[in-house]
């Protein structure tokens, strides 16, 4: 379902005298903008927006958000209801098609990811090139790419319905598999292939942390909780890997680029990246005897560049409803697994500090998905430089489905345009002449 309606209302821009008139367009749930399209073409003028904080790059029919009333919704249907009653695979199956899908499309998705979850030969010994110690992130942007050499058919930028489904279930099916060795590669565990005894979340933390031909059990607290968290992290309009993806596909590049881009851009401590930025702050934080009010002076403070991991979000201001789930799941696990981790303290006294601090209420900083994400994957076993990994795998079907909506709908290169602040033009010096 994608219905953008034209209005009557048109905005009028007026430049020296001269009026110009654009359509104003509006999205499914009323929400307004200014089609400039014709803007250039009539006036020589372009508009000047850093961070893109003001500008709609495409239409969508994906995922809406309203940053002001804290709501999302996949293909409309609420993050709550999806995180408390669907599985990460049925909203993978919707983001993608658009439907959720019923018990006998379900099971047949999830046989044809059983069987595309091996890697292929040879991916291991790829991996295992890496220095132990590389940044797991930058392994899983690298590999993702190179597998494009293994699916020569994944370079067609135009795939039809069967080859993009196909294309989607390879990476979906091999995300896990993929993720789970690079995380052994840095323990320098050998690859354990998956086991098609268990189910996709399951089976992850089997290749994680399993051993070949021995028995393997895990908590079921611990599997719900996974789950959720990729529910929550499937998709997220169009953040800053998202559009890297759409952008990097609108040149025609392979999907498999694509969602390798989108890996480089969540990585950074601004995007995805902050989920690990969090648990390293709450660990300085804890070592320093555990003062919040003077990280929280400290992230006031204007000539101190800190800032609180996990706070503040480009679109939300008001709660992140992720967060809000994230929050009840982290107490759920903790206390499942009989855990007392001291930095959850620390976390709700910074939360709870900042949430009464005019400088965060004024600013409409509130907790967003990964501050207490990290908390989580801690309890989980996993290590710190994973987390991003665990994001970028929650986000994969977001990225994909983003990527194959934008070639359906036959977008242009993505192709900002600048105001130039160089030199105007000067004649060729040559410096040694002087
Ligand atoms: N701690 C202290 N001050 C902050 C923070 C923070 N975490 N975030 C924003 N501010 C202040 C900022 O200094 C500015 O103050 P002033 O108006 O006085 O100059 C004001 O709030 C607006 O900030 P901004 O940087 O202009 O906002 P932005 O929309 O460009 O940035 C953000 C959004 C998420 C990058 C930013 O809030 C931030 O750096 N947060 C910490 C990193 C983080 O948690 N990122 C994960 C986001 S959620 C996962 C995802 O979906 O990517």
């Amino acid at each position: 379902m994608s219905k953008i309606a034209e209005l009557n209302e048109t905005v009028e821009l007026s430049i020296n005298g001269q009026s110009y008139s654009f359509p104003v367009i509006v999205g499914t749930e009323n929400e307004k903008g200014i089609d400039i399209d014709s803007l250039r073409a009539k006036t020589l003028y372009i508009t000047l927006d850093s961070g893109f904080k003001n500008t709609g790059s495409c239409k969508s029919a994906i995922t809406f958000l309203d940053g002001e009333e804290g709501i999302l919704r996949y293909r409309g249907y609420s993050i709550e209801e999806l995180a408390e009653k669907a599985s990460f695979l049925e909203v993978a199956y919707l983001l993608y098609h658009g439907e959720l899908p019923n018990s006998a499309q379900l099971e047949a998705f999830s046989r044809e990811l059983e069987a595309e979850a091996a890697l292929p030969a040879g991916v291991d010994k790829i991996i295992d090139s890496f220095p132990q110690d590389t940044h797991p992130m930058a392994m899983l942007s690298a590999v993702l790419s190179v597998l494009t050499g293994y699916y020569p058919e994944s370079v067609n930028p135009n795939p039809d319905g069967k080859l993009a489904e196909k294309l989607y279930i390879q990476l979906l099916a091999k995300m896990p598999t993929l993720c789970a060795y690079i995380y052994r590669r840095g323990q320098g565990l050998p690859y354990l292939p998956p086991n098609p005894n268990f189910a996709y979340c399951e089976n992850f933390l089997y290749m994680m942390y399993g051993e070949a031909g021995k028995p393997f059990r895990v908590n079921p607290t611990v599997v719900e909780a996974l789950d959720k968290l990729l529910i929550l992290h499937a998709d997220h309009e169009q953040n800053c890997s998202t559009s890297t993806v759409r952008i990097v596909g609108s040149s025609q590049a392979s999907v498999y680029s694509s969602v390798s881009a989108g890996v480089s851009a969540l990585w950074g401590p601004l995007h995805g990246g902050a989920n690990q930025q969090v648990i390293e702050m709450l660990e300085a934080i804890k070592a320093d005897g555990g003062d919040t009010d003077k990280y929280i002076a400290k992230a006031k403070d204007k000539n101190d560049n800190f800032r609180l991991s996990g706070f503040g979000h480009r679109v939300y201001k008001n709660f992140d409803p992720r967060a809000t789930i994230i929050k009840k799941a982290c107490d759920d696990v903790l206390s499942a697994m009989g855990i007392n981790d001291p930095v959850l303290t620390i976390a709700k006294g910074l939360e709870q500090a900042a949430l009464n601090d005019t400088y965060f209420k004024d600013r409409k900083l509130y907790p967003n998905v990964d501050f207490y994400s990290g908390i989580i994957y801690r309890a989980l076993g996993i290590p710190t430089e994973m987390f991003t990994v665990m994001f970028a795998l929650g986000r994969l079907p977001g990225w994909v489905s983003q990527w194959k909506e934008m070639r359906d709908g036959g977008e242009p290169i993505g192709r900002p345009r600048q105001i130039y602040t160089g030199y105007t033009l000067r004649p060729f010096t040559d410096l040694n002449k002087r």
